[in-house]
């Protein structure tokens, strides 16, 4: 086994390991996304990339961060995924919507200009969550329980799109301080009904809109998850690496089919923390511990590095971000550096012979 074997999950086989990893592009105009993100995302696949993954792609227009982020909550944006997914495809690469709502961390202005609250004067929206709560300066208030019923509408009528629009498959954003993480860990969320207290509550949001979503898709379409392994803060109520494996046991009876481990999302995380490939054991343990396929993510930035994650066993992907960004042919680059063999876009092969 190594980075460039071949991987299979339902009906979808990838070509090789290497995914590129969903990164906010912050360059949409209501919602939807256009030449920036067809470059973008086509580099990487022209690049060799096994499975692409779009930035978080917001279900609602109240499921933004900032007014420049995606979405697929209507026809419009469906239809200008699909040229994407069209040329994703014409390379021979094959791709993913990471579907999310931002819940609290939404109404922000855009990073140029800070990521300030957006007031509602300037555009910005009441933002909601499991509980009354204060993230990056914006006041959420509290969703009532039919409102949470709406939520799971919108991911299900948004993967519905996805699937027209002729995505491989659906990753759902639960990591990163957003709305399922605010849910799942006790940091935020405080709520008193179903939906708080106990761990099986607090999982409750992320779990019954997985089940939904999966009778919504073809049975042959794989369904991912990202989720943080870790708060990495240091309080007794914050989510741990065995909440993680514990959710991604129950993930997996209900149809998920692969984990991508990161971490955090609340707070910064201290550099002493941060460090070449610091959160693979994240996806080691749940692998190890739940027999679900996992994806490494976070300064994974080196062609063997990656390898030996995949030949050492400890993820079944590698989940590339800002590297990609530096390479957009990182694969390429890896495959000759290990001296295995890709395939480059014949409009290219002149430069790799
Ligand atoms: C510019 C940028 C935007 C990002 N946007 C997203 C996103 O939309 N969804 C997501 O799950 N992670 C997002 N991330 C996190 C990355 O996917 C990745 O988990 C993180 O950068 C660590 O991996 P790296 O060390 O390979 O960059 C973003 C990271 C960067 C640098």
């Amino acid at each position: 086994m190594d980075l460039f074997s071949p991987i299979t999950f339902r009906n979808l086989t990838l070509k090789n390991r290497i995914v590129l990893s969903p990164m906010q592009q912050y360059s949409a105009q209501n919602g939807i996304p256009g030449n920036w993100h067809l470059v973008h995302l086509g580099s990487r696949a022209v690049g060799g990339a096994g499975l692409i993954i779009t930035e978080c792609t917001a279900v609602s227009p109240e499921g933004l961060a900032t007014l420049s982020d995606v979405g697929i909550w209507n026809e419009e944006q469906k239809n200008a995924w699909k040229t994407i997914v069209d040329f994703v495809h014409e390379q021979d690469s094959k791709i993913g919507i990471q579907l999310w709502h931002a819940g609290g961390k939404g109404s922000l202005k855009h990073p140029n200009e800070g990521m300030k609250p957006l007031s509602l004067e300037e555009g910005g929206w009441v933002v909601k969550t499991c509980s009354a709560t204060e993230l990056n300066g914006v006041l959420s208030q509290e969703l009532t329980i039919a409102e949470i019923d709406e939520l799971k509408i919108k991911f299900v009528d948004a993967a519905r799109r996805a699937v027209e629009a002729g995505f491989d498959t659906i990753e759902i954003h639960a990591g990163h301080g957003y709305l399922f993480h605010q849910f799942y860990s006790s940091v935020i969320n405080k709520r008193q009904d179903e939906y708080g207290g106990t761990f099986e509550n607090r999982i409750r949001l992320l779990v019954e809109t997985i089940r939904e979503i999966r009778k919504a898709i073809p049975e042959g379409m794989p369904l991912l998850v990202r989720i943080s392994a870790v708060d990495y803060i240091d309080t007794a109520d914050a989510w741990t690496l065995e909440d993680s494996v514990a959710l991604s046991k129950i993930l997996k009876e209900n149809g998920v089919d692969f984990i991508t481990a990161s971490g955090g999302g609340f707070t910064n995380v201290s550099r002493d923390k941060v460090f070449p490939g610091y959160q693979v054991p994240f996806a080691t343990a749940i692998k190890v511990q739940t027999g679900i396929a996992t994806g490494a993510v976070g300064m994974i930035t080196d062609a063997k590095q990656a390898n030996e994650i995949i030949a050492d066993g400890k993820a079944d992907l590698v989940v590339i971000a800002r590297e990609h960004l530096r390479d957009p042919y990182f694969a390429i680059h890896s495959a000759k550096e290990l001296e295995m063999g890709i395939e480059v876009p014949w409009q290219y092969k002149r430069a790799f012979n």
